[in-house]
């Protein structure tokens, strides 16, 4: 009998549900809370878990419908148990917990950065999953590079300040440009990438493959300062030429620390997952990599999703295991802080 699992992603500002058979997603609904936080410039956690609270059950609700099938035709919860924000992680835990407690079902822990890279084989056979690779996250809050081993993961390197997704939101509120910024300065930055104006700004230097973005976001803020002091030039022109100069100075400094890793480290293939990996630069520079193989997750699953969260579930538990151990499963914890690989041994 095929295994179905339902699994429950709440880390961020994405309420997520799917429900996978085997290792088939046959339903999957998300709520973005993007409206609620884009007049703050930004996640307000507060916020962030009191949305999950209000629309969980009505996701559930909707992603079981759409499945056809109901709560006792379950096999098994899956749940993000970090990284994450503390209350909004609690919240998608805690409805996990109940749900598995009620119906008598084991409840499967998901590490969401394990999940991203995870994410490119989504309803991919076990065995086709590459053993060996480079794996990239570039997302809101993380940016990392890791080598897979197996189910093993070794962080080799990671931004030593912001995380790229973060700092792509903090210069486009600078800008003045909509939250969250990672579409909106890749939209201007596809347009005017040949425009011989556009400034250069310094790469950020840091140790073997290690990343940096805070000091992109300090000299964007400089040049901006100065520019405003100056009065040289309408806001427009300005908000085209940096955005686009800092696309190319994040993504080049991204994409450098890739090269030298996969020579390094002999690899040739790439995993890559997180939001910023939808990005039109980042990817066309990754497709003209010579000699190596990159595995993308389709563009709905770059972001924050339960589809990867019920996948990682699916390939990486055994699901003839019964919970019975009903006292663990009522202590357990988030935890936001997880980094990517823990939870498997
Ligand atoms: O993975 P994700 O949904 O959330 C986290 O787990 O952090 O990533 C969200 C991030 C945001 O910072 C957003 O600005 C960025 O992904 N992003 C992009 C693009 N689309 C979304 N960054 C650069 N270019 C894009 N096209
Ligand atoms: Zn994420």
């Amino acid at each position: 009998m095929k295994q179905r699992l339902l699994a429950i992603e709440t880390s961020c500002d994405e309420t997520s549900i799917a429900i996978i058979e085997d290792i088939f997603i046959i339903s999957e609904q998300t709520h973005s809370q993007i409206a609620n936080h884009a007049k703050f410039g930004g996640v307000i956690p507060e916020l962030a878990s009191r949305l999950h609270s209000k629309t969980i059950f009505e996701l559930i609700n909707l992603t079981l419908r759409d499945a056809n099938c109901k709560l006792t035709d379950l096999d098994g919860i899956a749940v993000t148990i970090g990284p994450g924000l503390i209350n909004s992680l609690q919240v998608g835990l805690t409805v996990a917990k109940s749900l598995a407690y009620s119906l008598n079902l084991p409840l499967y822990q998901v590490n969401h950065l394990t999940a991203h890279a995870y994410s490119p084989f989504i309803g991919t056979a076990k065995n086709l999953i590459p053993r060996e690779a480079l794996v990239v996250i570039a997302s809101g809050g993380h940016s990392l590079l890791a080598l897979k081993k197996g189910k093993k993961f070794e962080i080799i390197g990671q931004t030593k300040d912001d995380a790229i997704g973060e700092v792509y939101d903090k210069v486009a509120k600078m800008l003045g440009l909509p939250y969250p910024g990672g579409p909106a300065i890749d939209e201007i930055a596809q347009k005017h990438f040949n425009d011989s104006k556009v400034v250069s700004l310094p790469r950020p230097k840091v140790r073997e493959y290690d990343l940096s973005f805070s000091g992109l976001k300090s000299a964007v803020y400089n040049l901006i300062n100065n520019r405003q002091i100056a009065k040289e030039q309408p806001s427009q022109i300005y908000q085209e030429e940096i955005a686009t100069a800092f696309q190319k100075a994040a993504i080049d400094h991204f994409i450098t620390k890739i090269k030298l890793a996969l020579n390094d480290f002999n690899q040739t293939k790439i995993i890559i997952g997180g939001g910023v990996t939808i990005n039109s630069y980042f990817q066309s520079e990754l497709k003209q990599l010579p000699n190596v193989k990159v595995f993308f997750p389709k563009n709905i699953y770059t972001g924050d999703n339960a589809a990867m969260i019920a996948y990682t579930a699916a390939i990486t538990y055994n699901q003839n295991l019964k919970n019975e151990d009903f006292d663990k499963l009522l202590q357990l914890d988030s935890n936001p802080n997880l980094i990517i690989g823990e939870l498997v041994d």
